[in-house]
């Protein structure tokens, strides 16, 4: 990675500077100084069930209470709050509706063309409930998972949380994901319905989505969807199946306002969200009710401090994770007002998002460092248009954030008196893993600082000892905590090895590692390198480089393919793929054209490689390996050093350096 995009060793190990809690915030805030932190943080180490299972009855409302905390008797397969019985729709809506919450904004909605709709709680529940009636009228059922392929509409947390409310696990499918895409994960997790939109706005065009759900659905290729549910929102002409399509206007407008949410077991699936690793395809990490509710609610809680008139904003999309647990499930479940935004940046109005921080009075923001860099990189003038005094806290999420954006962005967004929360943690993690805590913790430039109470956060070496302050390892997780993934969908072996047993147990000890480097400075502080396995984060989202590899051996011209992360300023990574062709081929514009719309037709646009390189090999070691390591210095022009002794042929390197 390069040095002013990320967090290279001498950066991190230069970045003196260091933020101290303001008062304001701290006489305020849920935990209010570094030895409450502290405090509390020993209290989860010495009995970590009583210290969970406290938060657990103090902060959510249970049908049945449980009668068991954690289940670690076989891991890495864990159980909480075995017994228990609560739904995650009812803590978010039901539980507000006898308080002051009740007629308090939930949800205030912005579309890209500027139309606002705002919920109540009073009136969110309403929507969810009549939503939960109609999937039952069409037959889904408790234990039924309906996906999601939506654009940033409030139906589509309506949906989430109507699921959430008669046991329907949702899967969530990022709508920039192509049709293919949608179609593997409709048949992996054997959905029964899928929601989605004709469209949505997307830089000031309408962009169809129901197309992509018919072509998912061609030819019966998933038999198990029976309906399809469109919301209508762009108003373009799109086809309807008779007895497969309905409207949701029509479907939901009848049904009735009251449906009882259903009691669920703690263990039981809330939803699946496929994301990418190192091998294989995406996997669905799969996520149940109670630990994921508690989490979620204790992390948005103790991070964004929330207070009764904050109006919180997080810019993600709810395809992702961050949009699961920071838009809608905890905020909703600590009855805060979440904002939800259709669009992005874009020409026509590059000062967007601070326009709508002005209009609603945003008080936290939550967004990636790829988007402050990209602001960062226009100035200063567009967001000193705006007013943004309501700012009173700002978060980032997604990738490592460089210094002089954490700067920048406390400067010139924050007007210098907003604490920022760098918060580090993954779709397995469920919720915020490592972050500041805005009253107590002090803040250096970007580190995540701290692990949340009851985590125990480690940098470890491959045999899962601790490495000394200074120096680099694996980001690594100890002991279980409520949030975590309980497996990947229809693989637990794969849940097994990727993520417990990566790190050999020693003494029968499992700890957690998902693919990041680390390293912890002599105050404790972790600073998150980035992803040590193959996967590329492009603008703070995840892919697999085994995907887009795959992705371009199916193209007809293609014989193999390597694809590798090349540091990138404004996205932090960008894709390069190097390639070898079927003879006959050229290697012009119009095949390297055609390459990348074939890759954003089976993955997304989000997967389009930047570039495409071309040689007669690829560099191998003797058993056939490909040696990522040399592409990755040649796509990003440094010199390749290291050993290159074990490479097959040496002349490929020559070759792909001319
Ligand atoms: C990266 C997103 C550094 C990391 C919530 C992780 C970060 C991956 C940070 C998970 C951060 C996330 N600092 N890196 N604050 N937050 N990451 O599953 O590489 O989409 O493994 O979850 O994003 O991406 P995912």
């Amino acid at each position: 990675m390069s040095s002013d995009s990320s967090n290279t060793i001498e950066s991190v190990l230069q970045e003196q500077r260091v933020f101290m809690p303001a008062d304001e915030i701290a006489n305020k805030a849920s935990i209010g100084s570094l030895s409450e932190y502290k405090h509390l943080a020993e209290l989860a180490k010495s009995d970590p069930d009583k210290f969970w299972g406290d938060a657990a009855r103090k902060e959510l409302h249970w049908f049945e209470p449980f009668n068991k905390v954690l289940d670690w008797s076989n891991p890495p397969f864990a159980t909480w709050f075995q017994g228990g019985k609560m739904n995650l729709s009812y803590n978010c809506l039901d539980r507000h509706l006898n308080s002051s919450k009740a007629d308090k904004e939930a949800l205030i909605w912005e579309g890209e063309p500027g139309d606002v709709r705002r919920f109540t709680y009073r009136e969110l529940y309403v929507e969810v409930c009549k939503t939960a009636n109609a999937l039952k009228a069409i037959g889904i059922k408790k234990g039924d998972l309906v996906a999601l392929y939506m654009p940033m509409v409030p139906e589509a947390a309506i949906a989430m949380l109507a699921c959430a409310r008669i046991g329907a696990p949702h899967s969530v499918v990022f709508g920039g994901f192509s049709a293919e895409a949608l179609r593997d994960r409709l048949i992996d997790g054997e959905a029964k319905a899928v929601i989605t939109a004709d469209g949505g706005f997307r830089k000031d065009k309408a962009v169809l989505l129901k197309p992509s759900v018919d072509s998912a659905l061609e030819g019966n290729a998933c038999p198990s969807v029976d309906s399809v549910i469109v919301v209508q929102r762009t108003n373009e002409n799109v086809n309807m199946k008779s007895n497969r399509d309905y409207w949701w206007h029509e479907l939901i407008s009848p049904q009735s306002a009251e449906c009882n949410a259903e009691p669920m077991e703690s263990e039981d699936r809330l939803f699946v969200l496929y994301t990418s690793g190192s091998t294989g395809k995406p996997k669905g990490v799969v996520h149940t009710t109670a630990g994921y509710n508690l989490w979620t609610h204790l992390t948005f809680k103790w991070i964004f401090d929330i207070r009764d008139e904050d109006v919180y904003w997080c810019t993600a999309d709810v395809g992702w994770i961050t949009g699961h647990s920071y838009i809608i499930y905890g905020p909703l479940s600590n009855g805060a007002t979440t904002v939800m935004y259709e669009g992005a940046p874009r020409p026509s109005n590059p000062g967007a998002f601070w326009e709508l921080i002005q209009k609603h009075k945003i008080s936290i923001f939550y967004t990636a460092p790829t988007a402050i860099r990209a602001f960062m990189k226009s100035g200063r003038t567009v967001p000193d248009q705006y007013d943004m005094t309501s700012l009173r806290l700002l978060g980032t999420v997604g990738e490592p954030i460089n210094p002089e954006a954490w700067i920048w962005y406390k400067d010139v967004i924050g007007g210098g008196r907003c604490p920022i929360v760098d918060t580090w943690w993954q779709t397995e993690t469920g919720g915020v893993m490592i972050s500041p805590l805005p009253g107590a913790t002090p803040t250096k430039p970007g580190s995540a600082t701290l692990p949340l109470p009851g985590i125990e956060a480690d940098v470890v070496d491959a045999e899962g000892k601790s490495v000394e302050a200074g120096e680099g390892g694996y980001l690594v997780v100890r002991r279980p905590w409520p949030g975590m993934m309980r497996t990947v969908h229809g693989n637990p072996q794969r849940f097994r090895e990727s993520y417990w047993e990566y790190i050999k147990p020693v003494d029968g000890k499992h700890i957690y590692f998902a693919g990041d480097g680390a390293r912890r400075d002599a105050d404790g502080y972790f600073w998150v390198m980035g992803r040590v396995d193959d996967v590329i984060n492009v603008s703070g989202h995840r892919l697999g480089t085994m995907e887009i590899e795959s992705a371009l051996v199916s193209h007809p011209a293609v014989s193999e393919a390597a694809v590798v992360g090349r540091p990138d300023e404004l996205k932090g990574e960008a894709i390069v793929a190097f390639v070898t062709l079927e003879s006959g081929r050229n290697f012009d514009n119009a095949l390297i054209n055609d390459l990348k719309v074939h890759v954003a037709l089976e993955i997304g646009a989000i997967a389009r490689p930047e570039e495409i390189k071309s040689s007669d090999a690829l560099p191998k070691t003797r058993s056939g390996k490909i040696m990522r390591r040399i592409l990755r210095a040649l796509a990003s022009g440094e010199e390749v050093s290291g050993d290159t002794s074990t490479l097959e042929d040496r002349t490929v390197l020559d070759k792909l350096r001319a």
